[in-house]
């Protein structure tokens, strides 16, 4: 199975339990719930009124549904996903509410957006970057964003360390040992193929400034833990 197809059933198989999944993880690696990791990403990226919003990789959706829950100026939000039993749930969570404008969900990968050049004014991607080939996905906001137009990404980053020799395949098969033991083997292997695609603060920016973004902010939060790789909050305008 290609490390692709074994993302889509990895996401398949976790789509019932995904929030409380992520929340358990999320306290126990960075001591924050999920809730509170998405309030604190709000919090981080002003939104201009009436912006033309798309979430990356939207999951369940839980990001567009804070954002609608919270304020509603005119936006306009649109969710991306691979897993279409992703974007079931996302739509059951941002589309029963029949009075409020419709979130478009689109089932697609990041790789390859069906959106036409020049489209949206604020792209978000949380927990996910891991799983893509960043300069593919990079390239792609690109193209997609108006000028102006900003992105605000959260994930996990790495520290210069993961560069030294040894170091990955030692993280790769930790992580492959954890996940196979507390979730089984297709997250056990989406996790442990996702380590290379794991950046630090450094690197992002190299990426970052390659890809001709400005204003580049990056925001290393904590982890509950030292040695846990901490969330990063990267920003930047087109
Ligand atoms: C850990 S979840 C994050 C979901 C959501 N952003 C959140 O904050 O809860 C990762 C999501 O990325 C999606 N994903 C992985 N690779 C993708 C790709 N190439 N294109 C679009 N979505 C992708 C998965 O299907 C999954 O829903």
């Amino acid at each position: 199975m290609s490390i692709h197809d074994n993302i889509i059933e990895t996401f398949t198989e976790m789509t019932p339990n995904y929030e409380e999944i992520v929340n358990n993880e999320l306290i126990r690696f960075w001591g924050i719930s999920y809730k509170e990791f998405i309030r604190i990403l709000l919090h981080i990226t002003s939104i201009p009124d009436n912006a033309n919003i798309l979430d990356i990789a939207t999951g369940t959706g839980q990001i567009p549904l804070t954002i609608k829950k919270s304020s509603n100026n005119g936006y306009r939000i649109h969710g991306l996903d691979i897993t279409y039993s992703m974007l079931q749930e996302a739509n059951q969570n941002l589309n029963s509410n029949k009075s409020q404008e419709p979130t478009k969900l689109t089932c697609a990968s990041a790789m390859e957006m069906p959106y036409t050049n020049a489209s949206f004014d604020l792209v978000f991607c949380g927990l996910a970057t891991h799983h893509m080939k960043v300069s593919s996905l990079l390239s792609e906001i690109y193209r997609i964003l108006n000028t102006g137009g900003k992105l605000s990404i959260a994930d996990v980053g790495s520290t210069p360390v993961w560069n030294l020799p040894g170091v990955k395949l030692l993280i790769r098969t930790l992580a492959f040992g954890y996940y196979a033991y507390n979730e089984g083997p297709k997250r056990a292997w989406a996790e442990a193929s996702s380590v290379s695609n794991v950046r630090s603060a450094n690197e992002w920016l190299d990426l970052l400034v390659n890809y001709k973004f400005k204003k580049i902010s990056i925001k290393k939060l904590k982890s509950r833990y030292f040695w846990i790789p901490s969330p990063i909050i990267i920003q930047a305008e087109k």
